[in-house]
């Protein structure tokens, strides 16, 4: 099991495939992109699949998520899958991409055994969505969110984070368009992990400016504290449902009380939350020739020091070395 001070159970595992990315978003990485990882650097698929394997079967890990940078940037991805499918106990699968090849993917992904996708989308308008983040991918996007779909990857998630002068203005339609398609929207505050470190809290569109928004357009009645559990998505029921919106405000209502989750970076560091300033570095050990026990041991011990929450309303927070994008969404 991993526990940590506070009692809390992580069973959630999400692990970064990639640091890349073919998208620039605004809040995420500058125009040049990122000085990559090396691939020696980067576990190799056996690395990971061994990694995800202790976790389902000794350290309690019931759901793996996979991210980025952008996962399906990871050429052995289908194939990380399959073996994660394949574990007793088998683990639920998750995928969070930008959705750019999803349109090309979902059907292997599915025949693998991946069982939903969240895809990011924070616009519908073509020219918005190319300034936000640097390419001309829209409409990959959600031909990408329709295959997933279509190919039963459900229920698939949209990811929205609003930027003002940007996209602030669209929750409504963003939310019309969910509904009519059948997607769970969500948007997210945005958060200091940008790699120019340019967010600030004036700055930012916060849950309370998104559910007014909505309001106008939409009666939202809220879900019971027994339906969130531990996810980090707050969430109303639209025009009284069955459709569902959420918010998920890691910024003005943190939700690392009831946090379940552990990361494992591209380059094989766990780490115990996104905010994290420490990593505990799980590939030295397996290519050290370290056994099961041994890894296993380094995990736990790693979890037993993750912080009571993300400490961004502590004066002295400082945002983490490496960007959103390095550490996994
Ligand atoms: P499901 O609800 O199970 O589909 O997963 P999810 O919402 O955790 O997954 P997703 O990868 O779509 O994450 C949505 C947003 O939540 C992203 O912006 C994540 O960075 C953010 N998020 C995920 N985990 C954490 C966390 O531990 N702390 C904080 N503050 N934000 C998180
Ligand atoms: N703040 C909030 N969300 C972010 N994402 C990427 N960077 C940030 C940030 N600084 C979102 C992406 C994606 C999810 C994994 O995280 O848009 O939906
Ligand atoms: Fe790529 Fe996601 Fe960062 Fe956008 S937020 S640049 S899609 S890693």
């Amino acid at each position: 099991m991993l526990i940590d001070t506070f009692g809390r159970v992580a069973t959630d595992l999400r692990v970064s495939l990639t640091d890349k990315c073919n998208l620039r978003c605004t809040y995420c990485m500058p125009e040049e992109g990122l000085q990559w990882l090396a691939k020696p650097d980067l576990l190799t698929d056996d690395e990971i699949v061994r990694l995800i394997t202790l976790a389902v079967r000794e350290l309690g890990v019931t759901e793996v998520r996979f991210t980025g940078g952008e996962p399906l940037l990871r050429p052995g991805l289908v194939g990380i899958v399959e073996r994660c499918a394949a574990l007793e106990p088998r683990p639920t699968i998750s995928l969070t991409t930008n959705g750019i090849g999803l349109r090309r993917t979902a059907p292997a992904l599915k025949a693998a055994g991946l069982d939903r996708v969240n895809v990011s989308l924070d616009t519908l308008r073509p020219d918005v969505f190319k300034t936000l983040t640097r390419r001309d991918r829209h409409r990959d996007v959600v031909e990408g969110l329709h295959a997933a779909r279509d190919a039963g990857l459900t229920p698939v998630k949209v990811n929205s984070v609003l930027m003002p002068g940007l996209n602030e203005d669209e929750a409504p339609d963003l939310l019309a368009w969910a509904v009519e398609h059948d997607y769970e929207l969500r948007f997210i505050e945005q958060m200091p992990l940008d790699a120019q470190h340019g967010w600030k809290r004036d700055g930012m569109i916060t849950a309370g400016d998104i559910l007014a928004s909505l309001r106008t357009r939409f009666t939202l009645t809220p879900e019971g504290d027994e339906e969130r559990g531990s996810a980090p998505a707050e969430r109303w029921l639209v025009d009284g449902g069955p459709h569902r919106v959420g918010v998920i405000a890691s910024v003005t209502r943190p939700f690392c009380r009831a946090c379940d989750r552990t990361r494992l970076t591209a380059d094989g560091q766990v780490r115990t939350c996104l905010f994290a300033r420490e990593e505990t570095d799980l590939r030295a050990a397996l290519r050290s020739g370290a056994p099961d026990a041994e890894v296993a041991a380094l995990w736990r011990t790693a979890m037993w020091g993750k912080k009571a929450g993300s400490g961004l309303d502590d004066p002295t927070f400082l945002q983490p070395d490496r960007p959103m994008s390095a550490i996994g969404g």
